[in-house]
């Protein structure tokens, strides 16, 4: 995809969805006391955190992608009545060195690497790969603060005063170029996961859990099918699922290594490919891959296992060309009106995707009740779950030994400073919670623990097993899996062996 010229700014009095696409440098690092239309209940206490790109530029050079601004933390404090705002940029290296050069230094997401010719674009690239913006998400997870960005580490965030205390690797269980994506998920258990990509010779998502005792680990390394921008992930009880589009990135992205072209610029859309679609077993981390017609997408909305099969609901772009949108954006001008659409996902014994288009309004951005995350709709009660064939049956086996890779220090990163267990997931609000209520002892929105599920396991007993199905599985072959080749394999799947 071409880059685009920048146009001229809108300016102040321009109306409507332009004014987000202005920089905003005005930080309010001491409380503000907002102005109060109506009436806040007085026992509504905590705070709403929001982020996102604010400054769009670097030395007066316009970013030429929404996704490439510096990241600003938005604060909402509610307690007795009253509303108290702060905001303030996340202070990354890459930003202040920018700030000290007084020009831009980095690459972003859709803006290629600085230089004012293609030896000064090259060097750059060599050197510095991008600017970890930190503006994506921001989730509290074990009770601290993260301003995330898909490609990087987290930043961890004071609550109180939004500075930003430094880059976080999890107690060590990111390397050092480990990446942690923006839209973690928690299991109904109350860990949380969420995962990292990894391009190389092949390419890699790495599964991370972060688990409510403390520790914090690298527990699953799928291989995908081929290089593609994955942005976001789904979670069932048992299952993680990664969408993989043909959205792709060449073996060799030569233009992204010479400095001439951005990473959203060396994407490809290669519809031949169809779109594939890994469910991922968080006990054994074995990966079955379903197949269908070519479309993209962002996010995912919920997923959740049924039976022996995985629903999962995204949504959906039929091709690339929102991927002209984003780049509008930035312009003021857009002509390329691309729409999501949410779409139903059944991942069966079959190799193929069923989809299912559920409205026909367009769907971006999703949330979901925390209530109904991995577990389907909020109309399904655990009564109907226990109805499921995995929970009929005899008491499950032993488990098989995790594939873990790597384990941060017990404590080292979910524990508060005082030492006490911190805030986390089952003890208070989800990072999905709308309402970050720190200080409240409880959460109605917060997702309650439940009892582990039986798990699906491939049989491996010799002799006829009463509580084996006839579920058949299907994977790509683990030694050449950008062959785009596809094996069968037939299995026979029970709680017991
Ligand atoms: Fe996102």
């Amino acid at each position: 995809m071409a880059q685009q010229a920048p146009t001229a700014l809108p300016t102040e009095t321009t109306p409507g969805w332009r004014l987000g696409f202005q920089s905003l440098e005005t930080e309010h690092r001491e409380a503000v006391e907002l102005e109060v239309t109506g009436e806040l209940p007085t026992d509504l206490r905590g705070t709403l955190y929001r982020i996102g790109p604010a400054r769009h530029e670097a030395g007066g050079e316009r970013y030429r992608h929404w996704f490439d601004g510096d990241g600003m933390v938005h604060a909402i404090h509610l307690d007795g009545g009253r509303a108290h705002y702060r905001n303030r940029f996340v202070a990354t290296a890459g930003r202040a060195e920018e700030e000290r050069a007084g020009r831009r230094l980095y690459a972003g997401f859709g803006t290629r690497p600085a230089g004012d010719n293609a030896v000064e674009r090259f060097r750059h690239a060599v050197r510095r790969f991008a600017k970890n913006t930190a503006n994506t998400n921001i989730v509290e997870i074990g009770g601290r603060l993260l301003a995330l960005w898909e490609a990087g580490h987290p930043h961890r965030i004071d609550p109180v005063t939004l500075e930003t205390i430094g880059e976080d690797d999890l107690g060590g269980a990111l390397g050092r170029n480990d990446w942690f994506s923006a839209h973690p998920k928690t299991h109904p258990s109350g860990d949380v996961w969420n995962f990292g990509i990894g391009y190389g010779a092949r390419t890699r998502a790495h599964l991370y859990r972060c688990r409510t005792d403390g520790s914090v680990s690298r527990e699953i390394t799928v291989t995908l099918p081929f290089p593609s921008m994955v942005h976001d992930f789904a979670l069932t009880e048992r299952h993680a699922v990664f969408v993989v589009a043909p959205l792709t990135l060449p073996p060799v992205p030569l233009g992204m290594m010479l400095g001439s072209r951005s990473f959203a610029d060396s994407l490809r859309w290669e519809p031949r490919r169809g779109t594939h679609v890994g469910v991922v077993d968080l006990e054994t981390g074995e990966t079955r891959w379903h197949r269908g017609d070519p479309f993209t997408m962002f996010h995912t909305v919920n997923a959740w296992d049924e039976g022996g099969s995985v629903v999962l609901d995204v949504c959906a772009y039929p091709d690339a060309a929102f991927m002209r949108t984003l780049f509008q954006l930035m312009t003021g001008n857009v002509t390329t009106h691309a729409s999501a659409w949410p779409e139903r996902l059944v991942l069966d014994g079959s190799p193929r995707i069923r989809r299912q288009r559920l409205s026909a309004t367009s769907l971006e951005f999703p949330r979901v009740a925390p209530s109904a995350a991995s577990t389907g709709s909020p109309r399904t009660s655990p009564a109907a779950s226990s109805a499921s064939p995995r929970a009929s049956t005899s008491p499950s086996a032993p488990s098989p030994p995790r594939r873990r890779e790597r384990t941060s220090s017990p404590g080292s990163w979910f524990r508060s400073p005082g030492g006490a267990p911190a805030t986390s997931p089952t003890s208070g609000c989800s990072p999905w919670c709308s309402t970050r209520r720190r200080e409240a002892p409880s959460c109605a929105s917060s997702t309650a623990p439940t009892s582990r599920p039986r798990r699906w396991r491939r049989c491996a007993s010799r002799t006829p097993c009463p509580s084996a199905s006839t579920a058949t599985g299907w994977r790509p072959p683990e030694a050449a899996p950008r062959l785009g080749l596809r094996v069968v394999e037939r299995a026979r799947w029970c709680h017991d062996h």
